[in-house]
């Protein structure tokens, strides 16, 4: 026996027909887009910026280009995908940055263009503004919409130049209330489940443990998959950790295996000395797990630049602690986003 008729509704990239609530955030965005302004949209993980940005561009009627920066995290990518999105053309790796500046450039001089950078983030803390920069030079009419997983002023962000040619709007996303997960979770589970194999209590659990909507589709998802006929309460609690896992390890599909090391590097300090974790205790542990897996370690400057990533995507916190015999040492935290419980 099983509880699933149909999988696809409860992943995470499935996007619904319709989207429930965040009608403001969608109005607003709308007529940034109509109006060719530029957008800076914002807000935690988990919060609808990305299904939001995609919906509202199946609508529009300017040429669209949509890129996720977590894959493509340099001017030199970025430029180099939208190249090949936006003209029939398939640029290979061998052209140099002002060349593609330059064909993209064409590009949206002659048709009206929309271009989203989502998680722009990664593109910042590894290559700066530069791109930005280009973008906001080019005299046509391109709209651009930015996204961050964070709350921060695009202006803090930037080169001044760049931010004041840029003139975004800002369009903020607060987390979801439990009632509004729970909305979703159902319509999902409806779609996906069959006829009474969903406990409400299971979905009330998972609703009021997480603000995070990915994390909670995740713990659905893992619960429906384990069930036999019918998930409940106890169920979902029993299988927490293993959501955790599941949805740790879908936020790092996109990185490298030296990322998944190092993570796994904290999960194991934490889980052995219970007390906070050193960054110096990461590089070490780090370098144990290389050995382990016959993996040659990166660089303790690379791996320094894997922790920001890894703390963009809110798998870690890392604080800095003043005093004490060390001096300044960094401590390493693991986010667990179904922390409500
Ligand atoms: N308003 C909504 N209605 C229905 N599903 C939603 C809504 N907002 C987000 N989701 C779903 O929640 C998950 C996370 O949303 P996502 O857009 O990826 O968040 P973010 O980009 O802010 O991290 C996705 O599976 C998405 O389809
Ligand atoms: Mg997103």
């Amino acid at each position: 026996m099983s509880t699933i008729n149909d999988l696809e509704p409860l992943k995470n990239e499935y996007i619904p027909e319709e989207v429930l609530d965040r009608e403001t955030e969608s109005e607003q965005l709308r007529q940034a887009l109509e109006n060719r302004q530029n957008v800076h949209v914002h807000g935690p993980r988990g919060t609808g910026k990305t299904l939001i940005v995609k919906k509202q561009l199946e609508s529009l009627g300017t040429n669209v280009c949509y890129i996720s920066c977590q894959r493509q995290d340099t001017q030199y990518k970025v430029l180099r995908k939208t190249v090949n999105e936006l003209t029939s053309k398939t640029v290979g790796s061998g052209h140099h940055t002002s060349e593609l500046q330059r064909l993209l450039k064409n590009q949206v001089e002659a048709v009206e263009t929309t271009i989203v950078l989502d998680d722009l983030d990664f593109l910042l803390l590894n290559d700066g503004d530069d791109l930005l920069y280009f973008l906001s030079r080019i005299e046509a009419d391109l709209g651009l919409v930015l996204i961050t997983a964070n709350h921060r002023e695009l202006r803090d962000q930037l080169e001044e130049r760049t931010f004041s040619t840029l003139q975004p709007q800002r369009i903020g996303f607060e987390p979801f209330t439990g009632e509004e997960i729970y909305k979703v979770l159902a319509d999902r589970a409806k779609n996906s489940m069959k006829p009474r194999s969903l406990r409400r209590e299971a979905l009330t659990y998972i609703a009021s443990s997480t603000q995070n909507l990915a994390a909670a589709l995740t713990w659905l998802r893992i619960s429906a998959q384990q069930a036999d006929n019918v998930v409940t309460e106890a169920h979902t609690k029993r299988l927490i950790s293993e959501a955790l896992q599941q949805y740790t390890a879908t936020q790092l599909r996109d990185f490298t295996q030296h990322h998944r090391l190092l993570y796994q590097a904290i999960e194991k300090l934490e889980s052995d000395q219970k007390s906070s974790v050193r960054t110096g205790d990461v590089h070490l542990k780090y370098r144990e797990l290389c050995q382990t897996y016959g993996q040659k370690p990166l660089t303790e400057r690379r791996t320094s630049d894997y922790l920001k990533q890894l703390e963009q995507l809110k798998l870690i916190t890392s604080e800095y602690h003043y005093g004490g015999r060390k001096g300044k040492t960094r401590e390493i935290n693991r986010v667990n986003p179904y922390s409500n419980t």
